[in-house]
């Protein structure tokens, strides 16, 4: 069973910006979107794009390569990707952002 691991502190995570983690080998990314901290896996469905470095848009992430859209609750694609991303449940202790990896 998947434990939560930590990954960076909350202050860390500023709104609109998208950071990039490697944990266990997976790549993740973690966002603030309305005041909530999101955790998704870092690699497009499409052709591997590196997803923390497009952008947050509403409830989704912007693929910077062709422009996909992710959504941050259930990870659902729109084209030109098809596959949905995982979404990583997260919780805050304290001030520590942890992140279960089994999506
Ligand atoms: S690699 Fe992400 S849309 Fe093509």
């Amino acid at each position: 069973m998947a434990e939560f691991v930590f990954v960076t502190k909350i202050t860390d995570i500023v709104d609109g910006q998208i950071l990039a983690f490697n944990i266990d080998e997976t790549p993740i990314a973690l966002a603030r979107v309305d005041g909530k901290i999101v955790a998704f896996g870092d690699v497009c469905t499409h052709d591997d794009g590196p997803l923390a470095e497009g952008e947050i848009d509403g409830d989704c992430v912007v693929c910077p390569r062709h422009g996909a859209r992710f959504n941050l609750v259930k990870g659902k694609a729109t084209f030109p990707a098809a596959q949905p991303i995982p979404i990583y449940e997260t919780r805050i202790i304290g001030e520590d952002v942890e992140v279960k990896l089994q999506a």
